[in-house]
């Protein structure tokens, strides 16, 4: 394992944590991954490390997205906004599952590989399995000169800054914002308008704002992670959009608080999980208003007739649903693909605080690494 920033180059300044100081520069990352990437006259997105003609852009018959870990899950987000917004099949795959199971690839096939650091094993050897395969490949990657980036010879940085936590916050939120981009360049070679371009094109821009009302809850959540910090088990659920927020969510807790969380497709709860729910597992209920909410509200329900406190998390304007609820967060107001953004956030922020009641190490949780370099 490698440290891929020099530690000394960064300083926590008056933060505990890296990881409190990246949840709070999350607007800033954002701001500098998105800066100089969108033209509004045409309704795109400007990505030139991609170096795609829009003929080229036009020839992409599949997007198949790779990584590991946080990086998987943003992923998982760009495979909804790449069928969504661009009307392109898309898929996301571990990255050890992609490069030793024999992948089908085809000539107009794009495959991206995401990865923070640029240095993780089984995403650099799935890009080498995809490259030799003669599929396009892509990199998403935050460190300039990675491995991956220079491998994949095209792609698109986050400019995300040094990423120190170990948990990934800030990269993950960039991850997402590039991926939205990219969605909606491929989009613009097919069938999306431009005026829908260009309002897709001003939500992006305010991811940076809309980040900041979440941060400027950081108290309230507190008070609701202080309440649940003794649970020894707790549960995720979203759908849509919010079902890779899910995971991620349950990861970051695992990650630096120990808890064991799981993050669940809201489905998926009655066919097992809902076993073991009892009134010290709390479930984080993604309840913001995307399509779906009715039913992930409805499973949220169920939870709570088997006795499980529930978080609800919800879109502004809908505080009503939360009545029924034991705690609430509130999401501010935003199309379906723009809302992982401001809710992992509030997710990065409630798992910070757990760990934190628990005494919990945060930076350099046991067993962990910034970056795996091994099998
Ligand atoms: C490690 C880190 C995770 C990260 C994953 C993928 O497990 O602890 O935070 O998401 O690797 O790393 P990458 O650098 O490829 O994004």
């Amino acid at each position: 394992t490698t440290m891929d920033w020099d530690e000394g180059a960064a300083e926590k300044g008056d933060y505990k944590h890296f990881m409190l100081k990246e949840m709070f520069e999350q607007p800033d990352a954002i701001r500098n991954a998105i800066r100089g990437r969108l033209d509004f006259d045409m309704g795109t997105a400007v990505l030139s490390g991609l170096e795609f003609s829009p003929r080229d852009s036009a020839l992409i018959s599949r997007v198949l997205v790779v990584g590991c870990g946080t990086s998987m899950h943003a992923g998982m987000v760009g495979e909804y906004a790449f069928e969504e917004m661009a009307g392109i099949p898309a898929e996301v795959e571990q990255a050890a599952e992609f490069r030793y199971r024999n992948p089908i690839i085809t000539p107009h096939d794009l495959v991206v590989a995401i990865s923070q650091s640029g240095e993780t094993a089984d995403t650099l050897a799935a890009v080498r399995e995809a490259k030799h395969k003669g599929a396009t490949v892509a990199g998403i990657c935050n460190v300039v000169g990675s491995t991956i980036a220079r491998e994949t010879g095209r792609g698109v940085y986050l400019h995300a800054g040094p990423e120190i936590g170990v948990a990934s916050t800030k990269a993950f939120t960039c991850q997402v914002s590039v991926m939205l981009m990219m969605a909606l360049k491929i989009a613009r070679t097919r069938r999306m308008p431009r005026h829908e371009g260009e309002e897709m094109c001003r939500w992006i821009e305010r991811l940076p704002e809309l980040v900041e009302k979440v941060l400027e809850q950081n108290d309230a959540i507190k008070a609701v992670a202080e309440k649940y910090a003794k649970c020894e088990n707790a549960f995720f659920i979203g759908r849509g959009y919010l079902f890779p927020v899910a995971l991620e969510g349950a990861l970051k807790l695992k990650e630096i608080s120990y808890v064991h969380a799981e993050g669940y497709h809201a489905a998926e709860l009655k066919h097992g999980p809902i076993a073991l729910l009892q009134e010290n597992t709390p479930v984080v209920a993604l309840l913001n208003d995307i399509p779906g909410k009715d039913k992930t509200l409805g499973n949220a329900e169920e939870c709570k007739a088997r006795n499980a406190p529930v978080i609800a998390v919800v879109s502004e304007g809908d505080e009503e649903i939360a009545d029924e609820f034991n705690d609430v967060i509130v999401i501010p107001n935003c199309p379906p693909s723009i809302t992982p953004i401001p809710t992992v956030v509030a997710l990065q922020l409630l798992s910070y605080h757990i760990a934190a009641a628990r005494g919990c190490e945060i930076d350099q949780p046991r067993n962990l690494a910034k970056s795996v370099t091994v099998e």
